[in-house]
Formats: structure tokens, sequence, C-alpha cells
């Protein structure tokens, strides 16, 4: 069955065609990231126009990528939760209306479960049950996977996400946005152990999050060098980021390895933008290595928001029995 995703929940205009869930024969990403950059931040009204004024060329490209038509679709699998709103709308009219038109069937799709499916889509099968993390810009999120359609959540943020933690403390060393990028960048120039950053664990037994803490810690640490700037100061931010890094790292470690334990898993798989980031892929896989525990990943072009793990999740809610209809609605 080939299956049409789409994808516009945050700054990512994505529509994809995928086969069987798994076999990707177009996924195409247009990013109005360039346009946010002045802000710091996405602005939604940036976000939804570059979507209304983008969604039918990133289809038409994603058809001829792929080689294939509207007519060869099964099913259309879109993003309608978490979101943008305005984003989220976009798409989710754009596949009623072509789902209504070509007479194909239609389900909505949690894109931060997909982001949890996006590293399975290299494999023939999924093994279920495993811990799941989401690591992106809106969620940090441990989750027990016990089916495409069935989670318990085990941890999630109590505050910032650990991507929006990046785009902060980027924000706070004038770095740009986004911050993971350029943080994981300067970092590997940089010493991991120069500065003593918070760890925030919560309480002991807790699979929960915070990381309001260690962006605050790093707007006072920056506050107080600045009184006393330095001709090395461009080598300190280095420092900074590599030790805001590897602080965060720790956190994540930890908490993923425990919520592995508590669950008897032995399978980690790890999704979302921040899962890009390769001294987190490469420390996560040692630590998780010394309990028995197997990381995957995604490969590098699904870490990012895509609508290639939308199809693919989509294909198994509908085997699954999941079906939408012109009532489906958008949720933040
Ligand atoms: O999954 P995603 O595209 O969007 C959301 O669903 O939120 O993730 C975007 C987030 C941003 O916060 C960005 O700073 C972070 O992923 N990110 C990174 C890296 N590349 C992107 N974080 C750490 N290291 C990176 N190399
Ligand atoms: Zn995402």
């Amino acid at each position: 069955m080939l299956v049409l995703g789409i994808e516009t929940s945050c700054d990512e205009t994505s529509a994809a065609v995928v086969e069987n869930g798994r076999h990707i024969l177009s996924n195409v990403v247009l990013s109005s990231l360039e346009q946010h950059k002045p802000y710091g931040g996405v602005v939604p009204e940036i976000a939804c126009r570059h979507h209304a004024e983008l969604i039918d060329a990133v289809i038409e490209g994603a058809f001829l990528k792929a080689r294939r038509s509207i007519g060869q679709i099964g099913l259309i699998a879109v993003t309608n939760r978490p979101g943008l709103i305005g984003s989220l709308l976009v798409g989710v009219s754009t596949a009623k209306g072509l789902a209504l038109a070509n007479d194909i069937p239609l389900v909505g799709v949690d894109h931060t479960w997909a982001h949890i499916y996006a590293p399975l889509m290299g494999e023939s099968a999924t093994r279920f049950p495993f811990v799941g993390l989401v690591i992106s810009g809106g969620h940090t999120d441990l989750l027990f996977v016990k089916d495409f359609d069935e989670y318990e959540i085990l941890g999630r943020t109590t505050d910032d996400a650990i991507g929006e933690a990046f785009d902060k403390v980027a924000k706070i060393l004038g770095l740009g946005y986004p911050g993971g990028p350029v943080i994981e960048k300067l970092a590997k120039e940089g010493n991991p152990s120069a500065i003593d950053f918070p760890k925030s664990f919560l309480e002991p037994e807790s699979l929960d999050f915070s990381f309001s803490g260690i962006k605050t810690a790093v707007l006072y640490y920056v506050q107080e060098k600045n009184k006393f700037q330095t001709a090395n100061y461009k080598l300190q931010i280095t420092d900074i980021c590599a030790s805001f890094q590897d602080t965060v790292i720790d956190v994540i470690i930890e908490k993923a390895i425990k919520a592995c334990e508590s669950k008897g898993s032995k399978l980690l798989v790890v999704g979302g933008g921040v899962s890009i980031n390769l001294r987190l892929r490469e420390r996560l896989r040692k630590e998780c290595g010394k309990f028995n525990v197997k990381v995957y990943f995604p490969m590098t072009q699904l870490c990012l928001d895509n609508a290639a793990m939308i199809a693919g999740l989509g294909y198994h809610l509908y085997k699954k029995g999941q079906r939408a209809d012109l009532g489906l609605k958008v949720y933040v």
C-alpha cells in the first residue's frame, strides 16, 4: 500500500510517499527556519503562511520524486497533533480535501509518536514492547510503547523541553536559532568538565525531567563572566556549550536507563530533533551498552519533523483499524 504523508506541525512543510509503512519513495521537507531566525524562535504566523503557500508544491514534489500519482495512493496520513494550531490546520485541511476529492481513506497521526516510529522504519519488523524517548523542541517524553497505538507515559518534562533548553541557552550566548546545531558544533572545541552546571533529577525515582534550572544557571554564569570579560571569552563559550550539553545528556542517560530497568526493557528507541546530536548518540549508546540495552536512533533525515515518519506510522494505525473523517480535529 502506498501512503501519502503530510506534516505541517511546526516550521517544516513536508510530504512523503511511503510503501507499506517502511519503504520511503520520497520525503520532501521545506523549512521556514531562515524566516524565523531574526526573531530567535518560530513565529506561528510566519510558519502558517509558509505552509499555506508551499504545501501544494511540496506534495507535487513528493509525487514527482516518488514517480507516483495520487491515483496510486491507498491512504493519506496527516499530523493532527501536537503542534501550532494554524500550521496543523493547513496540513489537515489539505489532507481532507485530497481524501475527499480522490476517495482515499484518511488517518490522523500524533507526530510525537511518529518520532518514536522513525528509528524503526529501517527495520523489517517492530518488536514490542520497548522504552521510547522523544527529545525535541517541544517534548522530552519517556514512554513504554506496547504497540503502534498503545503506550504508557513514564515521564515527561515539567517545564522546558530539552530542545527548548538548547535554543534558550543559544539565545543567552547570542548564537541564534536554532540552538542545537550550533551548540553541538562549538561544544566539540570545549571542555565538558570546565563548568559544573546543576543537574536536575527531581525526586530520586522520578522519570520526569526539568531543564529550566540549567538554562538559568547558564544565564547567571554568563552575566557573572560578562562583568570581567577577558580576551579568551570565545574559548569560554565553547566550554559553556560543552558543559551545558554534557550536563543535559547526563540527565537523559540516567533517566533513560532507569526507565529501561523499571520496565525490564533491553530496547531503547530515541527520536526527535535532539536525537541528531552525535555526542548524545555516542554517550547514550555507550552507557546503555553497560546495561545490555540496545539503542535505536533515526537516520539523520528522519530526526527532524518530516512526513515520511507520519506516513509510516499512519500505515500501521490504518492496519489497526483507525480511520478519520472530515471531522478530524487538530490539537496543540
Ligand atoms: O523534532 P523537531 O524538529 O521539532 C519539534 O518537534 O520540536 O526538533 C527541533 C529541536 C530544536 O529545539 C533544535 O534546537 C533541536 O531540535 N536540535 C538539536 C540539534 N539539531 C536540532 N539539538 C541538539 N543538537 C543538535 N545537533
Ligand atoms: Zn517534532
